[in-house]
């Protein structure tokens, strides 16, 4: 995919969202960084601008606001021409304050699944109307089986993987691409502090894979790659062994 097109960056406070606005616009295209951090996103776009020369600019989102999300679509569709999305956005709570406080679950659901899920339905007539593009959504590995310790966003990554796999049916009829990424431990702010953390990414190296991925049209990206056979050694274990397991 060559063309110049603006990347639409959901969660663009992210580390990765950072580094994969400096990726995309090193490629040539210009930025919109979408956020509730509108302070921290300028501060981004400035970088972008100086260091690349490509326009960037910040606008509001809150993937909460669900209510918001169909004015938002409508705004970014009528002020880009091809328009490519990365969705970043997310929020990962402890499983055990999930477990002692089911309102925690819930916006975690609402933060990872149900907002990605309204954001995409609002942009996707207009991404269809363009007739190209590339959407890039993250998804975890923690999706691919629910584990004790972390099996809320682990259910909320797992339906957004299947609602992503349905979009990318419907988009492509239409000339746009859509890929799933299930990133392994990436160094950010979801993970600071986290023990047990092992094969750490950098985001860096994660956004410029995922670019590169994109333009190839994977459907599906494992980051680092080696996770898609630690995923596959993790989904093998029989269930009636996985449900004593404490990971
Ligand atoms: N780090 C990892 O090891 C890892 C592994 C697998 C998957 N992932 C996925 O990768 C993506 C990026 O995560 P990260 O590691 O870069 O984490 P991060 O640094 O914590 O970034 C999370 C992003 O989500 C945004 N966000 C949270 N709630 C939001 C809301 N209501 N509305 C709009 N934005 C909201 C945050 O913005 P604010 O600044 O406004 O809070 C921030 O930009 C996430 O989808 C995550 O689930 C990460």
């Amino acid at each position: 995919m060559s063309r110049r097109a603006t990347w639409l960056i959901l969660g663009g406070s992210s580390a990765i969202g950072r580094a994969m606005a400096d990726a995309a616009a090193r490629r040539g295209h210009d930025i919109i960084l979408a956020g509730r951090d509108t302070g921290d996103l300028e501060r981004t776009a400035a970088d972008v601008r100086i260091s690349t020369g490509r326009r960037a600019s910040v606008v509001a989102f809150d993937a909460m606001a669900i209510e918001s999300h169909g004015r938002f679509a409508a705004e970014i569709g009528a002020q880009t021409d091809v328009l490519n999305v990365a969705l970043l956005f997310g929020i990962m709570p402890a499983q055990q304050e999930m477990d002692r406080d089911p309102a925690r679950a819930v916006d975690c659901i609402t933060g990872c699944f149900t907002g990605a899920v309204s954001v995409l339905q609002h942009l996707a007539p207009h991404l269809e109307q363009k007739g190209a593009g590339l959407v890039i959504a993250f998804g975890s590995v923690a999706g691919d089986r629910g584990r004790l310790k972390n099996y809320v966003y682990g259910g909320a990554k797992a339906g957004l993987h299947t609602y992503l796999s349905g979009l990318r049916n419907r988009l492509r009829r239409k000339g746009v691409h859509v890929m799933t990424v299930k990133p392994g431990f990436v160094d950010t702010a979801m993970t600071w502090g986290m023990p047990g953390m092992f094969l750490v990414a950098r985001p860096e190296d994660v956004a410029r894979a995922c670019l590169s991925a994109a333009e190839r049209n994977t459907d599906v990206f494992y980051v680092p790659k080696f996770w898609r056979w630690i995923m596959t050694v993790i989904c093998a274990i029989p269930e009636r062994v996985f449900k004593r397991l404490e990971i």
